[in-house]
């Protein structure tokens, strides 16, 4: 009974540590969404991750409800000569988003490498630049 205690103890410790939250060590992928980014195998997956990385990181100002402060700010700066929603944009090329996203500007805080990794960020440009020059 002892040694079946310690087995069962045993098993449980290795599942445990193998089980835990996949936090990759070579920075291909965001902590904060704890998910591991195989190399894409297809457009539609790098598109797909692009939107996971946006929803969580960007979606909070820049979601299409005006109240969004990045919203609002670029309603203002636009005027109507260009959707106020980055989703809806047809004109970002990715060393746009690359830059803003790295340095932030005004009120927009800049995202880490640590944040938002260099695969992410390449998912995320895919993400809103897929209906950019059609
Ligand atoms: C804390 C709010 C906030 C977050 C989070 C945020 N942004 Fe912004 N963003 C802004 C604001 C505000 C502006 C407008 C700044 C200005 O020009 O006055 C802006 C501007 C931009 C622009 C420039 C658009 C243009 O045409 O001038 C891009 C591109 C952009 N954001 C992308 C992103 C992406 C991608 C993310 C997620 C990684 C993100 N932002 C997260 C607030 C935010």
């Amino acid at each position: 009974m002892k040694h079946l205690m310690t087995a069962l103890t045993i098993v449980g410790l290795l599942l445990s540590m193998s089980s835990g939250a996949q936090v990759p060590e070579d920075g291909q992928t965001s902590r904060e969404l704890g998910i591991l980014l195989e190399a894409p195998e297809s457009r539609a997956e790098l598109i797909a991750r692009g939107e996971a990385v946006y929803e969580y990181w960007c979606n909070a100002c820049h979601g299409p409800e005006m109240l969004k402060p990045g919203t609002a700010a670029l309603a203002i700066k636009y005027q109507g000569a260009l959707p106020a929603a980055l989703t809806e944009r047809t004109d970002m090329v990715p060393e746009f988003v690359e830059q803003m996203v790295r340095q932030g500007i005004s009120m927009m805080p800049f995202f880490r490498p640590t944040e938002v990794s260099n695969a992410d960020l390449g998912a995320l440009t895919a993400f809103l630049t897929d209906n950019s020059g059609d």
